[in-house]
């Protein structure tokens, strides 16, 4: 069975990510546990022999150095400061985790030979789009926002490895992800518990700002594809195939929720605000044969569905106990990689 190094595993994506991959492959995830590495996410897993926990920094090279198996078959790197909001309060945690993170992983890689390095990007890298254009691999980057710039430098310094040092990567740029164990501070999660409890959802100026929603799992089954099947030193884009205005999306919501539209309630835009993001992923489609599978209506659903019924994911997350899990689970017997 081969094994992949996965940084930020206990992330919204990267939780998914090891729940279809443990099926396949041993998996050590590595992370640091930040506010948004929440490990309720990775429950159904936790016993599984195929995988190890190590609590660590990607900032840190020894300690990724000591917790990555020599040899292994890929790195996935999923670890980043991810949400845009936070970037505008404070860019330093980003400029450390998203490029330096990024950097040392890459370092550490190449020492301790991993085969594969599959970088996790974003297509906010490549900025506005305007209302006819779609987002291709090959276009220029031009990010805007603190978050987009971070990424957008952390995806030169994996093109600089490959050319510089033959490490293999690959890259994957996805559009915004939605399902189950979401973090509640990103739109659709935020939204989603705030109207459970007619409390009000704010929408970030005039609501008319564009997104590409695909579900997490298609997407997971998307970044499979690409770590098993991508041409080295390429870029692959993924998204949902269907943009829609936030506040859309915000009606069609409310319409599953059975919820009044004065829930809805408009604030003072983000700075800086991307207008629309569209992102183009016919290559991906062409090269390896995928596309996204859940229309975003279905998807909606079932995740409105999943947040009904794990109220309890959600009290953890927004009261901070979902933090304590690690000490009480794992305590001084540190999970580590030698257990697989
Ligand atoms: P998330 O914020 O839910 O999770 C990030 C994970 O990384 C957490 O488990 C956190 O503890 C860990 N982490 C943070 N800093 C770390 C550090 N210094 N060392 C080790 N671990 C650290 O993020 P997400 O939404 O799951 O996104 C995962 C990746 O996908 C990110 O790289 C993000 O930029 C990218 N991405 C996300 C979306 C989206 O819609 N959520 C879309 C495109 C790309
Ligand atoms: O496009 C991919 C990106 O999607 C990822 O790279 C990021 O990690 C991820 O956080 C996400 O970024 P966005 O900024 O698009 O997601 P967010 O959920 O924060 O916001 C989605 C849209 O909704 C955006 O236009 C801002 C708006 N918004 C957001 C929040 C939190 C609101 O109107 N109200 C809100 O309360």
């Amino acid at each position: 069975m081969k094994t992949l190094f996965v940084t930020g595993g206990a992330g919204f994506i990267g939780s998914e990510f090891i729940r279809q991959a443990v099926r396949r492959y041993r998996i050590v995830n590595y992370d640091k546990l930040t506010y948004a590495g929440n490990l309720d996410n990775l429950a159904s897993v936790a016993d599984n022999p195929n995988y190890a926990l190590v609590k660590g920094d990607v900032c840190d090279a020894k300690a990724v150095a000591a917790a990555i198996p020599e040899n292994c078959d890929a790195v996935v790197h999923f670890a980043a400061e991810s949400h845009v909001d936070r970037s505008i309060l404070s860019a330093e945690e980003f400029v450390l985790t998203n490029v330096l993170g990024t950097q040392v992983m890459l370092d550490v890689a190449r020492h301790r030979k991993a085969k594969r390095f599959l970088h996790i990007s974003t297509d906010e890298v490549g900025g506005d789009m305007r209302p006819d254009e779609w987002f291709s691999e090959d276009a220029p980057l031009k990010p805007n926002s603190p978050y987009a710039a971070s990424k957008t430098a952390a995806e030169h310094f994996v093109r600089a490895a490959a050319r510089t040092f033959g490490l293999d990567i690959v890259i994957t740029r996805t559009s915004n992800n939605y399902g189950p164990y979401q973090f509640p501070e990103k739109l659709l999660p935020l939204a989603i518990s705030n109207a459970m409890e007619d409390r009000p959802i704010p929408v970030y100026g005039d609501g008319m700002q564009v997104r590409d929603w695909v579900h997490v799992a298609d997407n997971c089954r998307a970044l499979l594809a690409v770590l098993e099947g991508g041409r080295s030193g390429e870029t692959y884009h993924i998204g949902g195939g269907a943009p829609m205005a936030n506040i859309d999306v915000l009606h069609l919501l409310l319409k599953i929720l059975d919820k009044p539209e004065t829930l809805l309630t408009s604030v003072t835009d983000r700075l800086g605000h991307d207008r629309r993001y569209a992102v183009d992923f016919r290559k991906t489609t062409k090269e390896l044969g995928w596309r996204p599978e859940i229309p975003f209506d279905k998807g909606l659903r079932s995740t409105v569905e999943w947040y009904r019924d794990n109220a309890e994911w959600v009290r953890r997350c927004r009261s901070g106990e979902y933090r304590t899990y690690y000490e009480h689970m794992y305590g001084e017997r540190e999970a580590t990689a030698k257990r697989i």
